[in-house]
């Protein structure tokens, strides 16, 4: 697992789109990137978005899969996973929008949404690069504590944490839907590349479960230390409780030294 711990959040999302940028441009262009809804990500889509729009990066035939989608929300709901997709993602990013995929989170078919999504991606070849955020319980996607570390895209129950993260995007709590769609852990190890970014004191304590912890399915993101190509990049005060810091810091310093920038 690469580590990269940046001194705010603002050089997460540099940081963050600069190597998303490079892996998709060794892609090719058709590149197929996994997109993370939430705040963590944002800082990363404007900056591919600024690489687009400076003609540094063409991502015109890329697909996206999203990693998850709320139960019984309309698409058109602002806070759907396809509405906030398409204004953070699509439209920004430049990407065509028969391209950009969303787990169906309508109750009718609900059984099969899954297997259909499962099905969409490998027909698309796989994600080549898949962008990440962590919830301050551990989880990646919506895949909650004691989510199978094998487990395929399926309808999961929120925790109760994570409908209070989530409860500042709708009106009221009870507003938070109780359900989503949400690829499982192993369709995430399945990606080429995985991109994690997180930023704030609190998810010091995800993180640091994540990279320094046990691998185990009460911190799923833990399974992260499974995967070939996974970087981690997060600022300081999510990297606050990381008892190797000082070896992240070095080892990125080395990198540096050699290489320039290896993102
Ligand atoms: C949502 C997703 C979640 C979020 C996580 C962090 O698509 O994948 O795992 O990344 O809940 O959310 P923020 O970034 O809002 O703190």
């Amino acid at each position: 697992m690469e580590v990269i711990i940046c001194p705010d959040a603002r050089r997460v999302g540099e940081v963050g789109g600069a190597k998303v940028a490079g892996l998709a441009r060794q892609a090719g262009p058709s590149v197929v990137l996994g997109a993370a809804t939430g705040s963590s990500p944002l800082g990363t889509y404007a900056t591919l978005a600024g690489l687009v729009l400076r003609g540094e990066l063409d991502l015109s035939g890329a697909s996206v899969f999203a990693l998850d989608e709320y139960v019984g929300l309309p698409p058109d709901h602002p806070e759907s996973y396809h509405a906030v997709i398409d204004r953070t993602v699509t439209v920004p990013l430049g990407l065509d929008p028969a391209r950009v995929h969303v787990p169906d989170g309508a109750r009718a078919g609900l059984s099969t949404a899954g297997v259909r999504y499962e099905d969409t991606i490998k027909a698309a070849g796989g994600v080549d690069v898949q962008i990440l955020g962590i919830g301050s319980n551990g989880h990646i996607g919506f895949n909650e504590p004691a989510s199978s570390l094998a487990s395929r895209t399926r309808v999961k129950t929120l925790t109760e944490q994570t409908r209070l993260d989530n409860r500042r995007f709708f009106a009221s709590l009870d507003e938070v839907p109780v359900r989503c769609v949400t690829q499982g852990l192993g369709t995430i190890l399945d990606a080429r590349h995985a991109v994690l970014v997180a930023s704030g004191a609190g998810k010091a304590e995800a993180v640091a479960a994540m990279v320094e912890g046990p691998v185990t399915a009460m911190c799923p993101a833990s399974v992260l230390q499974l995967h070939q190509h996974a970087t981690v990049i997060v600022d300081e005060d999510a990297a606050s409780l990381l008892r190797h810091a000082d070896y992240y810091r070095s080892v990125q310093a080395t990198l540096l030294n050699e290489q320039g920038a290896g993102y």
